[in-house]
């Protein structure tokens, strides 16, 4: 069997909304936002990928997008200006699901998060993540984080918090662990669900990447020489 081309990770752009949509809806099944439909997904994405508030990056193989990581430099702003510049459409493409209580409270939830989260959380904020079946557990999350914690200290952003892991999605809570970061608090998110908020102190973290990296390098070579 031929090796499989390897990911290359690189900054989303507009076209790329749909597939991240695709791939959110479908692997992201739990998820409030993603619930409220393609439409919003759509204008979210873009939005998040044009704004100096956001990041979103996506991994590619073979020119098709297997995985996404969205994160914010500073949730409150690109929030806020997602609703200036878009807040009409975005307003059309919600119309018909506010019908569903159960999607106008995740509407209300939006609108209302950042008043109520605690003033000392990082500003800095992981929002969404998410591979392709096919492609998990193939090392493709720990190369957008490499890339993403680049890019926060690029910044000069130290901390960051990762917004809501089920307590039970045990791949997830493996990887943030796995990554040095540490639960800041465990909380109850829409009717009873129980989610794991972390935070992730940047430099820690990238010394944590760095180790891997060079034990997988040292690997190869030993083997390589064996
Ligand atoms: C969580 C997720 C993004 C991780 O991405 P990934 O590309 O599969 O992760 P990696 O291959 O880089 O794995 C890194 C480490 O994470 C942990 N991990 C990843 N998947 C795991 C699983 N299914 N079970 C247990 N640990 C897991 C392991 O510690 C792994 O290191 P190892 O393979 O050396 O043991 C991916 O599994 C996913 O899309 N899950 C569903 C969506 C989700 O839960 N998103 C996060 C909440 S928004």
């Amino acid at each position: 069997m031929s090796p499989r081309t390897p990911f290359a990770i690189r900054p989303a752009r507009a076209e790329d909304a749909p597939a991240i949509t695709e791939i959110a809806i479908e692997v992201l099944s739990w998820s409030r936002i993603y619930d409220l439909g393609p439409s919003f997904a759509n204008i979210l994405h873009r939005h998040i990928a044009a704004s100096e508030h956001g990041l979103l990056s996506v991994g590619v193989r073979d020119e098709e997008v297997m995985g996404f990581l969205i994160g914010a430099f500073d949730a409150k702003l690109l929030f806020r200006q997602f609703l200036l510049r878009h807040g009409l459409r975005a307003g059309l493409a919600l119309a018909p699901q506010l019908l569903s209580p159960r999607r106008a409270a995740t509407v209300f939830r939006g609108l209302t998060y950042f008043p109520e989260a605690p003033a000392d959380d990082p500003g800095a904020e992981i929002l969404s993540f998410a591979i392709r079946p096919e492609a998990q557990r193939s090392g493709l999350g720990t190369a957008l984080f490499r890339d993403l914690v680049d890019r926060y200290a690029e910044r000069g952003t130290n901390r960051l918090k990762v917004g809501t892991i089920d307590v039970e999605n045990e791949a997830s809570n493996r990887f943030f662990a796995g990554l040095g970061a540490t639960i800041l608090r465990s909380e109850t998110l829409y009717s009873g669900k129980l989610v794991n908020v972390y935070q992730c102190d940047i430099p820690t973290m990238r010394e944590v990447l760095e180790a891997r990296v060079a034990t997988r390098r040292s690997g190869e070579l030993g083997a390589a020489v064996s």
